[in-house]
């Protein structure tokens, strides 16, 4: 009776982060854990490597001392490669330029995010501030030493302030102008940094002579740490005040008629709900489409679970969920997906967490969007299967359907960056004005 429910309940948290495989067959790349879970996030470690967030080997020789199942040991793992990392970072006779000083402080960052990745079950561990204040201090390292230094901002909303990194290219200099360029505003789903944007699109965005602005918002890892807010489903009061920002601060540099919203994972509801609302957007980018959280996860529901939701018995509900968390016979990808739904949306309730995600649905406000959207499919991303084509349907003309498959195919494109980029960026200059 407990173990069907159990599996039940672990697909219908694993949706948001997740490759679908269940075992190494049917991964289609070699298989990096035979945790399902762990050889995504240990794929997602190697992604960032080909933008300067990683690199190969140590990230291979970290994941070597991982046991699967073990949270405890992916963290001490990637734990011990960021301080190693750290301390060469610290050597100021090998970083005597500023490639050495970014490309050591930018990977010792990216293993501190990682190291975090599945601590998120217990809200009182203290690794959950301490790393992210090393992920943090490390990335600013970088950033200061980038060729044009990106720059934090703190960018007032309503009630809450977005947290952000504005970037721009290098100017070409015997032009001597101040050109207005194309922008994208970047932000990211269920659990990815704002950081992980720049190693996932902003190097390759700055390379073809575009300005970025990537930020956090209510749910997202900085602003749920240190203002205590959970997401929020009116996303527009995020990213309005981001447009105000680059139309009046940044005037010089952005050029107006070129501005796309690009939405990662989760990200992908959180962009269309902002672009229904924000007209002065020019183009959207969903990667990927997400047309209704509850709807994707409620038939995976075990029927006792489900059962159990629908009677609004939330205490015995939060019960059996709270079970999930530690329980080492419930799959990775599913307690680290609850544990982290319950923390991004603030709530330690399992049942209110799941309340909480029939809000982000887009059938109510998505034909408001007025402008080019590209709609990204992944082959192995099974939960959400159908819902990027509901979201071009709903668009018509104005979306257009992308799906990766095959090995390119995994959630948000892990492990082909490149692919993802080269694919979105021909997709943008065709439909901007030029
Ligand atoms: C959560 O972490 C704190 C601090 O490390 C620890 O004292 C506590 O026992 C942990 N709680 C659980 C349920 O593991
Ligand atoms: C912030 O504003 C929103 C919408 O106006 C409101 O629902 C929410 O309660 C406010 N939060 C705080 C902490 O004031
Ligand atoms: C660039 O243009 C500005 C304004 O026209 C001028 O003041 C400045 O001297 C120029 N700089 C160079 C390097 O030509």
């Amino acid at each position: 009776m407990r173990v069907p429910a159990l599996i039940g309940s672990a697909m219908v948290v694993a949706f948001l982060q997740s490759p679908n495989s269940a075992n190494a067959e049917e991964e289609p790349v070699l298989s990096l854990s035979t945790d399902s879970s762990f050889h995504f996030e240990v794929l997602v470690s190697l992604s960032e490597a080909l933008y300067g967030g990683s690199d190969l080997a140590p990230v291979l020789g970290a994941a070597k001392n991982i046991t699967p199942g073990d949270f405890e040991s992916f963290s001490q793992a990637f734990q011990k490669l960021a301080y190693k990392t750290k301390d060469q970072a610290l050597d100021e006779e090998a970083n005597y330029d500023p490639m050495n000083v970014r490309e050591t402080w930018f990977s010792a960052a990216t293993y501190f995010r990682r190291a975090d990745f599945y601590l998120h079950n217990n809200w009182t561990n203290p690794l959950i501030n301490t790393l992210w204040d090393e992920q943090t201090n490390a990335f600013d390292k970088g950033l200061s030493s980038l060729p044009v230094p990106g720059q934090r901002l703190q960018i007032p909303a309503d009630n809450f302030t977005v947290e952000a990194i504005w970037y721009e290219p290098m100017s070409h200099q015997s032009k001597n102008q101040t050109s207005q360029r194309p922008t994208l505003i970047l932000g990211n789903g269920y659990d990815g940094a704002q950081e992980d944007l720049y190693h996932t699109v902003v190097v390759p965005a700055l390379s073809r002579g575009w300005n970025c602005l990537t930020y956090e918002g209510p749910g997202h890892p900085t602003v749920r740490r240190k203002q205590n807010l959970g997401f929020i489903p009116d996303w527009e009061r995020v990213v309005t005040p981001l447009v105000d920002y680059l139309l009046k601060d940044r005037s010089n540099a952005v050029d107006k008629d070129k501005l796309a919203l690009f939405g990662f994972s989760f990200g992908g509801y959180l962009a269309a709900r902002a672009a229904a609302f924000e007209p002065r957007i020019s183009a959207v980018v969903l990667d990927g489409g997400v047309w209704d959280c509850y709807e994707a996860f409620s038939p995976n529901l075990s029927p006792e679970l489900k059962e159990l939701f629908d009677s609004g018995n939330k205490e015995a509900f939060d019960e059996a969920g709270r079970g999930l968390l530690d329980d080492p016979l419930v799959p990775s990808q599913a307690r680290w997906g609850l544990a982290q739904g319950m923390w991004a949306f603030n709530t330690q309730s399992p049942y209110d967490f799941m309340q909480a995600t029939k809000k982000y649905a887009v059938k109510d406000f998505i034909t408001q969007i007025k402008v080019p959207v590209f709609v990204v499919d992944a082959e192995s991303e099974g939960f959400f299967s159908g819902q990027p084509q509901r979201v071009k349907d709903a668009l018509g003309d104005l979306a257009t359907l992308h799906t990766f498959t095959g090995a390119e195919g995994y959630h948000c494109q892990a492990g082909a960056f490149s692919s993802l980029n080269r694919v979105m960026f021909g997709w943008l200059n065709k439909v901007l004005p030029k």
